[in-house]
């Protein structure tokens, strides 16, 4: 589909039809909004797909019992890694061999990452950014495909974290229903780009 009918037509939808979606099926989309840009390349998203019952129940407990959670074919909680620059040594060799950076630039490279990580702000805003816009192409995608979707910051972040025994270093950045479904009413009104933005 063009991409402007992609962005028209995705909606946050959320109640879903009962709809089987198969893991290869899903490891396709991940694929495909993995094509993300991230700074260094670094990849900072993680994903947890909760698609068994057993799962939804609980994440549906840590989500403020929202319905679509159990009713859609999986949800997605998408984490952001605040350690993800520690895979740098790694991002250096592939740039090298795929001709980003001359070898002689490696270390430097290390050093700068390496630096610009220490501040723990600078961590964070990488982790969510990353995962966000990782989650932004899992909708556009999935809406390509058929697939209705809604983002969703309402849980609690601690309950989703206990339930999924999820490591200190990875931030819940939003969750994200998949499945069938449609909105049927009309999307609320945007701000016009003059609103929001200046020329300078
Ligand atoms: C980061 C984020 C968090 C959201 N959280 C929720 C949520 O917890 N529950 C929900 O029903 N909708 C949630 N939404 C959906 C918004 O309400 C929706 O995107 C907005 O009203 C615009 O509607 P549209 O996506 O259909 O254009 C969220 C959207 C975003 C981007």
């Amino acid at each position: 589909m063009e991409l402007t009918k992609v962005l028209e037509n995705r909606r946050s939808v959320k109640s879903y039809e009962q709809y089987h979606l198969d893991r290869e099926t899903i490891y396709n989309l991940l694929d495909k909004a993995a094509l993300s840009p991230s700074a260094w390349n670094l990849q900072q998203w993680k994903v947890i797909v909760v698609d068994t019952d057993e799962s939804k129940e609980k994440l549906y407990h840590a989500a403020n019992k929202q319905i679509k959670i159990k009713e859609a074919s999986a949800t997605f909680i998408i984490l952001g890694d605040l350690n993800a620059h520690e895979t740098i040594g790694d991002v250096a060799d592939d740039w090298i061999e795929h001709e980003h950076i001359p070898a002689e630039k490696r270390e430097g490279l290390i050093e700068t990452v390496n630096r610009f990580f220490e501040s723990e702000t600078n961590k964070r805003d990488e982790a969510v950014r990353g995962a966000s816009l990782f989650a932004m192409s899992l909708m556009l995608v999935s809406e390509d495909a058929g697939y209705a979707t809604c983002p969703m910051i309402g849980f609690d972040k601690q309950s989703v974290i206990d339930a999924f025994n999820i490591e200190d270093n990875f931030i819940p950045a939003m969750l994200m229903t998949i499945g069938k479904g449609e909105m049927t009413n009309e999307r609320a009104s945007r701000l016009p780009a003059s609103s929001f933005a200046k020329f300078e």
